[in-house]
């Protein structure tokens, strides 16, 4: 069933989104039917469609249009009204058809479709049920007296393929219920992203190749049989009927209730759904709450810890449900409103190598522009070499790209059905990119020999930047200036060689400029000590890992001493990154040993040092940054722009008053935040806020609750 031959592109991959392309005759229309059906087959045999949702979605719309306006043309082969597009058969027979959904992709087409749903029952809705549509496969799952029995695939929809084998593998499908009750559970097996990362590090290891995404990876997964390792999947129940031999009791029982209550039931029964997750099926009764319900769900998007890829909106009365009936291919009480797509398909156009300020050299991806999840995207990372490699990308490749809210975009992978021939080996770097010298590619991650010292001028510059010492009139181009005259070969060299006359001679640098320059050149001497720290640029450490590893240790001295199991009493430092920061601070031991004697500060005000021997979490400076202060353990996330007294303070001057306060600075909402500071323009966080009930406090609020720690 896999495809492996392109056919003539009607919808191109990597179009930007929009309405259906027309198709202009039957010719053009008999092309479109053949790529869908091709394109779907791929894409539930093993997810490796040569079109990606957005382009596939537009593809099965031109259709259904051109069949509107020429009904007798339409073919048999048509993946109009058909679950799975038609393109898939099993052998095992659902007991009731498993049905696919129809799709809204805006807020009028849904508002059309309820009152078109409406006007069929002959009444309003009662209420509607709302939760997320995951982003998997659908299984059906048979339960004999409590016991799982058998696990089938949608298939066509009339019958499906047995993966029984999968007993025992997927998460929230327990191999027992907690009643002894016969009943089939529907619902989507996905792999969770931790899941997913999982299953490609143990797949990679039994020489397989990785699998493009989480999706791809359970579609594979759920068929493979007889694998030398399982991996696991996660199961979300979204569907409870009753089999033939349920007893009339619990049959009419279920044939009556609510889809809430549904849901409630297979919780009870040791079932996971979306209620265990942070987009729970809510149930409201208008549809401007459906809509609200819509855009908290999609809000949280990003966040998730799995895949959707839209909501799903259902009658929720059993009785509602019944009125409205069901087409052949989906039912007439319920819609996928889909969110837009965060893959798409584009052409690798070229492989960049950048040097990073520690020296890491990193491939990026130079991509043919698309536009994703509201914006273009050009550029997406390629992680290292070796990811390079086992996913077998090639110059010229069409290649699904991932972006989601504010995340890097990344490439996933070829699709290897549209591959011409034409493309070409990507060729890695024998030398740095930057400086020439020797590569050391010891470690996933490249690294120029040199480290650091090769992007002299992007680790000087970063160690100026606003949120490290904060030196004014030292941008990149000075910073360029001072290393090509040979003034500075290390971040010291600012602070005990640069001298003023050094400065006079560089060009545009008058009296002026330069006696302000020194002058900020000393006020970075009094920067705390996490800024000092966040400065040298130890490689995993950013802005707030070094305010932790500051308040924590509060001395530069006890940083140095400490070693990699002590480093580990940071909260967020694990077992792999401890040892690399007490390297790397062995390596910066001289350059740090300048900066004391130069006279930057090397203690973390408010902070204690740990008292010796102190075991895990019991790092004094840990306590005092908790146990005092208005925020006094509380976890504060600012959204929004900052007004009042706050407003010359950038996001991480916010976050350093936060835990000067005693909090801990966030940067995402979740049950657990104590406060959010909103301040205008607030988008998403607020939303969250308000709907997990979390205290809300404008700028002004904040800075008088936290006033005497304002600088
Ligand atoms: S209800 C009769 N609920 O989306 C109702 N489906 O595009 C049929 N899906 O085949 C399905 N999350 O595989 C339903 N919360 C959810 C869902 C969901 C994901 C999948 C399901 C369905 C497909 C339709």
């Amino acid at each position: 069933m896999t495809t492996t031959t392109a056919v003539p592109s009607v919808v191109p991959a990597g179009q930007a989104p929009a309405e259906a392309t027309a198709l202009s005759d039957a010719t053009a229309y008999a092309a479109a039917v053949e790529q869908a059906v091709q394109a779907a087959a791929a894409y539930y045999d093993n997810g490796s469609s040569a079109l990606d949702d957005d382009a596939y979605d537009r593809l099965v719309r031109a259709i259904a249009e051109y069949e509107a306006a020429h009904p007798d043309e339409t073919l048999p082969g048509s993946p109009s009204g058909k679950v799975a597009g038609g393109a898939v058969e099993g052998d095992v027979p659902h007991t009731v058809p498993m049905l696919s959904l129809d799709n809204a992709f805006s807020d009028e087409e849904f508002t059309t479709w309820a009152a078109s749903l409406e006007r069929r029952i002959g009444r309003p809705v009662a209420s509607w049920n709302v939760q997320p549509k995951l982003d998997g496969l659908a299984i059906a799952a048979r339960y004999q007296q409590g016991r799982l029995t058998r696990l089938i695939t949608r298939g066509d929809g009339t019958a499906g393929e047995d993966v029984s084998h999968a007993i025992g593998t997927i998460e929230g499908l327990p191999t027992e219920l907690t009643e002894p009750a016969t009943v089939e559970v529907r619902g989507e097996v996905l792999m969770t992203t931790a899941q997913f990362e999982y299953a490609n590090e143990v797949r990679t290891q039994h020489g397989g190749d990785p699998f493009a995404n989480p999706r791809n990876a359970a579609a594979g997964t759920l068929r493979a049989k007889d694998r030398a390792y399982t991996v696991p999947m996660t199961f979300f129940g979204y569907g409870l009927l009753p089999l033939p031999d349920s007893g009339d009791g619990l049959a009419a029982e279920l044939a009556d209730s609510a889809h809430g209550d549904l849901m409630d039931r297979a919780v009870r029964y040791g079932v996971n759904t979306p209620a265990s997750t942070e987009v729970p099926g809510t149930v409201v009764t208008t549809v401007e709450d459906v809509l609200a319900r819509v855009r908290e769900i999609g809000a949280r998007r990003a966040q998730l810890p799995f895949g959707i890829d839209g909501i799903v909106i259902k009658a929720d009365l059993a009785a509602d449900q019944r009125a409205a009936g069901e087409g052949t291919r989906a039912p007439r009480w319920a819609l996928a409103f889909k969110l837009p797509a965060v893959e798409k398909i584009t052409k690798l156009l070229d492989v960049e190598w950048n040097v990073g300020r520690t020296g890491i050299i990193a491939p990026r991806a130079v991509l043919e522009p698309v536009d994703i999840d509201g914006s273009t995207v050009t550029y997406a990372t390629l992680h290292n070499p070796a990811d390079i490699t086992r996913r077998g990308l090639r110059l010229g490749d069409h290649v699904m790209v991932y972006k989601a809210g504010d995340i890097i975009p990344r490439v996933e992978a070829p699709v290897a059905q549209l591959r011409t021939g034409d493309e070409r080996e990507i060729t890695f770097p024998a030398a740095c990119p930057q400086c020439g010298s020797g590569i050391d590619t010891g470690e996933q991650r490249w690294r120029c020999e040199r480290g650091r010292n090769c992007h002299l001028v992007a680790s000087v510059a970063y160690a100026a930047g606003r949120d490290q010492l904060d030196i004014e009139g030292l941008g990149h181009s000075r910073v360029v200036q001072l290393v090509d005259a040979g003034l500075v070969s290390a971040l010291p060299d600012l602070f005990d060689r640069l001298t003023r006359d050094d400065l006079l001679g560089l060009e545009r640098m008058g009296e002026t400029s330069t006696d302000n320059l020194l002058a900020a050149l000393d006020a970075a001497k009094r920067q705390p000590l996490s800024r000092v720290l966040c400065a040298l640029g130890i490689r995993g450490t950013g802005r707030s890992m070094s305010r932790r590893i500051a308040r924590h240790f509060a001395t530069m001295d006890a940083i140095r001493a400490a070693d990699a199991e002590a480093m580990q009493q940071v909260e967020g430092i694990g077992g792999e990154k401890a040892p690399v920061i007490v390297t790397e601070l062995a390596e910066l031991s001289d350059q740090i040993d300048r900066l004391a004697a130069a006279g930057l500060s090397m203690t973390e005000p408010g902070a204690t040092p740990p008292a010796p021997g102190a075991g895990a979490g019991a790092g004094a400076g840990a306590q005092v940054s908790s146990d005092t202060g208005p925020l006094a353990g509380m976890k504060v996330v600012v959204t929004g722009a900052m007004t009042g007294p706050l407003e010359k303070l950038s996001r991480n001057e916010m976050n350093e008053l936060v835990e000067r306060a005693g909090g801990k600075a966030s940067g995402s909402v979740s049950k657990n935040t104590g406060l959010v500071v909103a301040g205008e323009g607030a988008g998403s966080k607020r939303t969250k806020a308000e709907t997990l009930g979390i205290r809300l406090a404008t700028p002004d609020e904040f800075a008088e609750l936290v006033g005497e720690f304002i600088r």
